[in-house]
């Protein structure tokens, strides 16, 4: 197994580049299988997740081929199976339930996996496609959907789902007439799902705002769709100039969405300056002040930046408070940051993170993708030696991560344990 050893304290320096989006790009490429035609996608990051996703195309029959950022999708016969060998380890494997109810009027998808952080249900994907027509069983770990034809339906979720608004965006492209989708949830990446789906030809409007609509189309296909950047990789590595108290352009950074964090790392006494190539980021004076986040469904503060800037919080002066409202469970980080000489204090789903003057190397265990971000970071600012163990899982959401940080400066070594 992998580790990073990070020699620590050292500013970082000059321009890094953001990659294509992992969360974007895997709906995305789910979406293959309601194609026709052969699509090419470009700006695809080249990461664990997305090569599991692509294995699981290809399993379905749609031949995916990826080479430099770029895959090109040739469609074939669909299979309605997907294996659970290859499904076990990325939770976005169930985008696939809808696309396949939607052209072959069955799937079978074993049960996801992917990060330990809460329970994540898919009931509210489940609970969509019955009322466009689809029905469930659940056999020996495996969802089983059956429809004779999706058709257009009026569907509320009981909260914003990242994952449940996509599977139903795609189903809902080549359903039977309009669906609307009401407290969609409104993330960038849902809107970069739902314009790539119109260039293929689907009927699309309201992307970004919690009503979307559908009007069902007969085939989709044939486009070339460059994905976004990676919000959550630009916004590690503005954390990353501030924890190291350096200067990083981050190239391609989308300001737009990013604001709230852009906004909460001002609020920390940052300065982030948009320019054409990117944001340049660095602090604006020598400490950092605490601030107060709650994890909020979008455009609120995101979830998957919480485990990051509770590592800029540890080093600012006075009590931070962060509020997790997205899922229990997900402060992993909090024992291992302070095992670097952090001082938190959890309670249920609160974290009061009291600052220090430095943080110190030690070796520490990665249980989730943006914890293990959240331990880079800090190994980055501390004095010292740290040892992130298992990191697979930065591997699943970060490409190149050392590579393009030991650009800039960084001090970090990947080793065989
Ligand atoms: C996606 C992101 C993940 C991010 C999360 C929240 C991808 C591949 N992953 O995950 O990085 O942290 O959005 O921004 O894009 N829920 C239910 N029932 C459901 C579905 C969700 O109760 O059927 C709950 C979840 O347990 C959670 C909340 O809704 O508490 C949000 O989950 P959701 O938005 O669906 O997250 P994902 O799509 O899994």
């Amino acid at each position: 197994m992998d580790k990073l050893v990070i020699e620590g304290g050292v500013p970082l320096t000059g321009v890094i580049p953001v990659s294509g989006s992992k969360n974007a790009a895997l709906p995305i490429l789910f979406a293959s299988i309601l194609m026709d035609e052969p699509v090419t996608f470009t700006n695809v990051p080249d990461l664990r997740d997305i090569h599991t996703t692509i294995r699981l195309l290809t399993m379905l029959g749609c031949a995916c081929e990826f080479s430099n950022g770029t895959v090109v999708m040739t469609p074939g016969a669909l299979k309605p199976e997907a294996p659970y060998d290859l499904v076990r380890t990325m939770r976005a494997s169930v985008l696939c339930l809808g696309p396949l109810l939607a052209r072959l009027g069955e799937a079978t998808v074993a049960l996801p996996g992917g990060c330990a952080i809460g329970a994540r249900p898919v009931d509210q994907h489940l609970k969509g496609l019955e009322k466009m027509g689809a029905s469930f069983d659940l056999n020996a770990g495996n969802i089983i959907g059956r429809c004779r034809r999706l058709t257009g339906a009026h569907i509320s979720f009981d909260m914003p789902t990242v994952g449940g608004t996509e599977n139903l965006l795609m189903a809902a492209a080549l359903a039977d007439g309009e669906t609307i989708l009401e407290n969609a949830a409104r993330e960038p990446e849902i809107v970069d799902l739902a314009n790539f789906l119109n260039a293929c030809g689907a009927r699309i409007s309201g992307q970004g705002t919690s009503c979307i609509r559908i009007q069902g189309v007969s085939r989709l296909g044939g486009t070339t769709y460059a994905i976004m950047p990676d919000r959550i990789e630009a916004g590690t590595f503005l954390v990353a100039a501030g924890i190291t108290d350096g200067e990083l352009l981050v190239k391609d950074c989308p300001w737009d969405a990013l604001e709230a964090v852009i906004r909460k790392l001002q609020s920390m006494g940052m300065h982030l300056e948009r320019t054409p190539e990117g944001v340049l980021a660095r602090r604006a004076g020598r400490t950092l002040n605490a601030v107060d986040i709650q994890t909020r469904p979008y455009p609120g503060f995101p979830t998957d930046m919480q485990a990051q800037i509770m590592a800029l919080m540890c080093l600012a002066e006075d009590t931070s408070m962060v509020e997790e409202s997205i899922f229990e469970n997900r402060f992993m980080h909090v024992s291992e940051l302070m095992r670097m000489g952090a001082n938190i204090k959890l309670s249920g789903r609160s974290a009061m993170v009291h600052g220090v003057r430095q943080l110190t190397g030690a070796p520490v265990m990665a249980s989730d993708l943006r914890a293990s971000a959240s331990l880079v970071l800090a190994g980055l600012a501390a004095r010292g030696t740290t040892h992130v163990r298992r990191i697979y899982h930065l591997d699943r959401g970060y490409e190149n991560i050392e590579h393009k940080l030991n650009a800039v400066g960084a001090r970090i070594r990947r080793e065989q344990e």
